[in-house]
């Protein structure tokens, strides 16, 4: 399961595609990304990040119980300040997913899909945060979240829909990309995008290995 990590570029072109993709109307069908490794530009966004190197690791859930172990197991490595970008269509799992990155965090409380509140906040071993993205467009709707009041609040920060406010979130980042296959099937993709987030897959990739999953590649 490791290979991908040393030097295994295959599916490169889909991380790039996904990384343009997010910058595309939003009525686009979702890109399929793949895992491999790739220097990504940095979309002339100004922000001085030159390449952007980014990895993926893909594995496969079964129920939406098995959606929330992959979240409680990418919970582990999860450090204060991180961001999550949850991509998927409706009903891909991303709130599901979300309840188990709480789980992980050692959230108690029950975590509701943000849909009307746009955001709610958890308290576990790290503040978390869990927006929905679904009805804001743009970087002037999301302005109106105050993102950056959270980003520094030393939590979590899980966003569905979150290629609906791209603009406004750092580049850098974790990016879980949910794909419905037959009946409960899910293909699940998680990239990191920017070193602060590659120096962890292989740590990712052990948790998710302990806890039962495996690479399909
Ligand atoms: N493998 C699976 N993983 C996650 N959810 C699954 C899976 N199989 C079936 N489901 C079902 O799919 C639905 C996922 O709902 P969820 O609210 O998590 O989606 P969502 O992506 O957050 O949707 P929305 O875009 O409306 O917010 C649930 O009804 C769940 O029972
Ligand atoms: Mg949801």
């Amino acid at each position: 399961m490791s290979s991908w990590l040393q030097g295994d570029y295959r599916g490169a072109d889909n991380i790039l595609n996904s990384a343009w993709a997010e910058r595309e109307p939003i009525s686009r069908p979702l890109p399929d990304t793949g895992r491999g490794a790739a220097p990504l530009p940095s979309q002339g966004r100004g922000r001085g990040l030159g390449l952007l190197f980014a990895m993926a690791i893909r594995v496969n859930t079964h129920s939406e119980e098995h959606t929330r172990q992959l979240g409680e197991a990418l919970a582990q490595v999860l450090q204060p300040g991180d961001i999550i970008w949850l991509r998927g269509e409706l009903g891909a799992g991303k709130t599901t997913l979300a309840q188990g990155i709480a789980r992980g965090l050692g959230v108690t409380e029950p975590v509701l899909s943000p849909t009307f509140t746009l955001i709610r906040e958890h308290r576990g071993r790290l503040p978390f945060f869990h927006a929905d993205a679904y009805r804001l467009e743009g970087a002037e709707q999301a302005a109106d979240l105050g993102l950056q009041e959270y980003f520094q609040r030393g939590g979590v920060f899980a966003v569905e829909w979150a290629e609906h406010i791209a603009e406004a979130l750092p580049e850098e980042r974790w990016e879980v990309l949910l794909e419905g296959g037959m009946d409960e099937e899910r293909r699940i993709t998680i990239s990191a995008f920017g070193e602060r987030y590659t120096q962890r897959l292989k740590v990712l990739e052990e948790a998710l290995a302990s806890a039962g999953f495996r690479d399909n590649g």
